[in-house]
C-alpha cells in the first residue's frame, strides 16, 4: 500500500502553489494524498520565514505534531519551504524536532530524502538552484474555479528588510511555452480563474519574452477565463504592460503593488529603488492607460529609524492613492537582512499604534470606496456560497471584491453574473442578480 502524505501550508500563495508542486512529485512516485492528518504517513509543513509571528506559529505546530508523533512513532515530520533553508540546523541537529528538510528548490529530490527518512536517518536538502523552475512537474490540483501558477522563482532585488532572495534564491523564469500549455488544461478542465505568480512576477522573462508577452499569451488561451497576477515591484511596471493589461479583456483591472512606506529616505533604506515621486506617476499613468484599474499594495509601520513625519508621509501616500485594499504590517527584523543590522529603533508600543492607524486608515477608504459601487452594476464570477449562509452565493469583481447575493435557480458556481450594487461594507459589497452575463466583444468589453 503506498504511503500518505498530508501537506499543511503556511505563506504566500507562492507556497500554496509549491504544495501543488510537491504533491505532484510524490504522486508520480507512488505516494497518496491524505485527507487528514490522521490516515498520514507523512506530516510535511510547507513554511514561512517572512515575520517572527509566521515562524512562531509554525514552531507551535511542530510542538502539537511532535505529542502526536509519540503516539505514533512510525509517522515522519517533515519542513519544507523557506523555513528549511532559514533554520535547518536549529530543526534537525538542535531542536531534533524533524526527520526531513527540504527547501524550496529541492522538492524533485523529496521522494529520495523520504526514503533516507524511512530508513532512520534524517533527510536534509536545501541547495538553492540558479535554474530549477519544475517546469515539467504538473501539479496536483483538486477539480476548481481558481488555480496558480507559478511563472518565476526567487528574488533579486534584496529590499532590506525581507527574507525572500535569501529562502528562495535567485530569479528564474519558466518558460511561456510551458505556462500557456498548462493554462490550456486548466481551461479544459473548466478552471475559470488563474493567477501567475512570482515574488516579482513583472520581472519574468524566459530568454525571449517578457511579463507583458507571457500576459498576453496566457490570456488569448481562453477568453473566459480571468487572468489574475501577483506580486508586481514598481520598478519592472512597464508601460507595454499596462497597455497588454488594458487590451486583454479577460486581465483583470487589479493590480497588487507595495509601497511599503511613503516617506523617500526610508524607501531608500530599504532599497526599494523607486521614490514615491516615481510610485505616484506611476500609479496616475496606470489609471490613465487602465481605466477603472484598481490597486492594492503592502504596507510596513516601524521600519528602523522611522519618525513619525516618516509615518505620516505613509498614511499621505494612502490617501492619495485611495487604494482598494493593503496588507499592513509591523516591522519584524529578520536576521541575515541588512535591515538586521540597523538598530530595531521603533519601541514596539509606538510600532503598535502606526500599524493601527495605517489599518484605521485603510479601513474608512475601503469603505467609501465600497459606498460609491452603491448602485452600480458589477460583473461577478460565482464562487459558491457566502461564508456565513447557503442562502447566498459569493462571488468576486475584477477588482478582487467580494460581492454577496441571494441565491437563484438560474446560476451556478462557475458562472459570470451581472449584480447590481445594493449595499456594502469595508470589506464587502451586496446586491441584487441581473442577470446572466455573456461576453459579446471580448475586445470591446473589459473584464467580463
Ligand atoms: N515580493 C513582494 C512581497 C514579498 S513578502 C514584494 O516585493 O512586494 C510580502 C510583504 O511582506 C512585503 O511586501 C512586505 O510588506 C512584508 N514584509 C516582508 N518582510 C517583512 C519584515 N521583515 N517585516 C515586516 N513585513 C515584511
Ligand atoms: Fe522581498 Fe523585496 Fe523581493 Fe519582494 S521584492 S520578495 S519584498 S526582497
Ligand atoms: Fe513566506 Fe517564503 Fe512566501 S518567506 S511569504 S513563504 S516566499
Amino acid at each position: 500500500m503506498s504511503s500518505k502524505v498530508y501537506i499543511e501550508t503556511y505563506g504566500c500563495q507562492m507556497n500554496f502553489a509549491d504544495t501543488e508542486i510537491v504533491l505532484g512529485i510524490l504522486k508520480n512516485n507512488g505516494y497518496s494524498v491524505a485527507k487528514s492528518l490522521e490516515e498520514a504517513d507523512v506530516v510535511l509543513l510547507n513554511t514561512c520565514s517572512i515575520r517572527d509571528n509566521a515562524e512562531q506559529r509554525i514552531y507551535g505546530r511542530l510542538g502539537n505534531l511532535k505529542n502526536y508523533k509519540n503516539q505514533k512513532p512510525d509517522l515522519l515530520l517533515g519542513i519544507l519551504g523557506c523555513m528549511a533553508e532559514r533554520l535547518r540546523k536549529d530543526l534537525i541537529e538542535e531542536k531534533k524536532i524533524v526527520d526531513l528538510v527540504v527547501g524550496p528548490d529541492e522538492y524533485r529530490r523529496l521522494p529520495e530524502y523520504l526514503d533516507i527518512a524511512f530508513s532512520g536517518d534524517k533527510g536534509i536538502g536545501v541547495r538553492l538552484s540558479r535554474t530549477e523552475t519544475y517546469d515539467d512537474i504538473e501539479p496536483y490540483r483538486e477539480d476548481g474555479l481558481s488555480a496558480w501558477i507559478s511563472v518565476m522563482r526567487g528574488c533579486d532585488k534584496f529590499c532590506t528588510f525581507c527574507v525572500v532572495p535569501f529562502t528562495r534564491g535567485r530569479e528564474r523564469s519558466r518558460s511561456l511555452q510551458s505556462i500557456v500549455q498548462e493554462v490550456e488544461n486548466l481551461s479544459l478542465r473548466g478552471f475559470k480563474e488563474v493567477t501567475l505568480l512570482g515574488q516579482n512576477v513583472n520581472s519574468y522573462r524566459d530568454g525571449e519574452n517578457d511579463f507583458a508577452d507571457l500576459l498576453e499569451a496566457v490570456a488569448k488561451v481562453d477568453r473566459n477565463m480571468r487572468i489574475r497576477f501577483t506580486t508586481s515591484h514598481p520598478q519592472d511596471m512597464s508601460d507595454k504592460l499596462l497597455f497588454t493589461i488594458a487590451e486583454n479583456p479577460n486581465v483583470c483591472n487589479y493590480i497588487h503593488l507595495p509601497v511599503q512606506s511613503g516617506s523617500n529616505r526610508i524607501l531608500e533604506l530599504m532599497n526599494r529603488t523607486y521614490t514615491v515621486e516615481h510610485y505616484l506617476n506611476l500609479i496616475e499613468k496606470a489609471r490613465k492607460i487602465i481605466p477603472g484599474v484598481s490597486f492594492s499594495t503592502d504596507i510596513i509601520a516601524g521600519f528602523p529609524t522611522e519618525t513619525w513625519e516618516d509615518h505620516l508621509a505613509t498614511l499621505e501616500v494612502m490617501k492619495t492613492v485611495r487604494y482598494d485594499g493593503a496588507y499592513m504590517f509591523k516591522y519584524s527584523p529578520r536576521e541575515g537582512t541588512k535591515a538586521y543590522k540597523m538598530r530595531d529603533d521603533v519601541p514596539d508600543d509606538i510600532k503598535t499604534k502606526r500599524l493601527q492607524e495605517i489599518i484605521d486608515l485603510q479601513q474608512t477608504i475601503s469603505y467609501e470606496k465600497n459606498q460609491e459601487l452603491i448602485g452600480k452594476e458589477e460583473i461577478v464570477l460565482v464562487e459558491g456560497f457566502s461564508r456565513k449562509s447557503e442562502k447566498f452565493f459569493s462571488g468576486r469583481t475584477d477588482t478582487n471584491k467580494v460581492v454577496v447575493f441571494p441565491i437563484n435557480d438560474s446560476v451556478s458556481v462557475g458562472d459570470y453574473v451581472k449584480i447590481k450594487i445594493n449595499r456594502a461594507t469595508s470589506a464587502t459589497l451586496f446586491g441584487d442578480y441581473i442577470e446572466q452575463y455573456q461576453q459579446k466583444d471580448s475586445l470591446v468589453l473589459k473584464c467580463l
